[in-house]
């Protein structure tokens, strides 16, 4: 990788979250051509919109069984973005090492693009696409932000302890070693950081509650160890929660060695679909961004994209916004209409509501009938 460094432009910086595309190289399942679109007219839409100064792809990104076919899927993934000579980055995910193409050779193709920042820093190190990125002052060389990616990898060796893998102790350790060098060269003071990676940490667990009783329709079954209870977002949380967070059950120290290192003030995570609320945890932001495709799972209209931006005057302050679908007014061409306008919970309460109703109805019809029979008896 060796491209120009990425820079803030009139005091901002602007990163535009693509999380889980799922994108496939079979274009002859259902509603396939319809789905693409959908996809196409959301990131184009977005990138008009939002003008981001760079867009991360949080991992689920591409499959196909060849080097060929993934290369097709690479361009049909990027073509929004590069389009508009837009630079991007990625994160790998759990299921881009489920198709034939190595993450190695896929790094390598995302690289045929010019606008790839793509790179992997230590091959010494577990996983694929762990780096950095700094970027620079709009008028001087002076670093002002920093951006890492890790690889959260794949599916826990051992599955009692846990469903997910984690970030391994030799990437935690390449992590703090990096930090430290990137603080002494910047006079001792670390350089604020967001940090990219697919799978969530734990610690998001840490912006949820257990649900009260009546908030049943409203709350999301946690996962692995946390699935016994009921789960909503804290109050102080903004955004949605759709499902419980897909996190490794075993805590890895990563988010200890943010705090210890206190470089890292915002953590951004895909793997869940529906998720796209953002909190913070010990001053740290811990936020996802949902699905921006229609081909994996998803809660109707509301794939959309996080747009983060960072004033250069304030870099350790985050502002971050969902955009969803919806949102921009776009008209879906492969979900039903139904799916189109209700969907997920809103579309569980909806049936409540009507079964409440038939009941309701139910009731006045027999009381109706009882008192014409009362009347009859007259
Ligand atoms: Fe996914
Ligand atoms: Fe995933």
């Amino acid at each position: 990788m060796n491209r120009e460094p990425l820079r803030f432009k009139n005091g901002k910086f602007k990163i535009m979250l693509i999380g889980d595309l799922h994108e496939k190289y079979d274009m002859h399942t259902e509603k396939a051509a319809e789905k693409v679109e959908d996809m196409h007219a959301l990131l184009t839409k977005a990138v008009e919109q939002l003008n981001p100064d760079l867009a991360v792809y949080l991992g689920d990104n591409a499959w196909a069984d060849d080097k060929m076919r993934m290369r097709s899927v690479i361009s049909r993934i990027l073509y929004p973005v590069s389009v508009k000579d837009i630079p991007f980055a990625l994160v790998f995910g759990n299921h881009d090492r489920e198709c034939g193409v190595s993450l190695e050779e896929q790094t390598r193709l995302y690289n045929e693009h010019d606008n790839c920042y793509l790179y992997n820093a230590d091959d010494s190190i577990t996983g694929c696409g762990n780096y950095n990125l700094l970027i620079k002052a709009s008028k001087s060389d002076d670093n002002v932000l920093n951006l890492w990616f890790m690889d959260s990898n794949n599916l826990a060796e051992n599955r009692e302890l846990s469903k997910y893998d984690w970030v391994h102790q030799d990437q935690i350790d390449w992590y703090r070693k990096t930090a430290l060098e990137l603080k002494e060269k910047n006079g001792g003071k670390v350089i604020p950081a967001l940090h990219f990676q697919h799978i969530p940490v734990p610690e998001e667990y840490e912006l949820l509650r257990e649900a009260k009783p009546y908030e049943r329709l409203d709350s999301v079954p946690g996962h692995g160890k946390w699935s016994n209870k009921n789960y909503v977002l804290k109050e102080t949380v903004e955004g949605y929660l759709g499902e419980g967070p897909c996190t490794p059950c075993v805590n890895s120290g990563q988010f200890a060695a943010w705090k210890e290192i206190g470089d890292v003030i915002g953590a951004f995570f895909g793997h869940d679909h529906m998720n796209d609320f953002a909190g913070y945890v010990d001053g740290i932001m811990l936020a996802q961004s949902k699905t921006a495709g229609f081909r994996p799972y998803t809660d109707g209209c509301r794939s959309g994209v996080r747009l983060i931006t960072i004033d250069e005057n304030t870099p350790e302050n985050i502002h971050t916004k969902m955009y969803h679908f919806k949102d921009f007014g776009l008209k879906s061409k492969s979900l039903s209409p139904y799916m189109q306008n209700v969907s997920d919970r809103q579309d569980l309460k909806l049936k409540v509501a009507g079964a409440l109703l038939g009941s309701v109805a139910a009731v006045a019809t027999t009381a109706v009938a009882v008192n014409k029979v009362s009347k009859n008896k007259k």
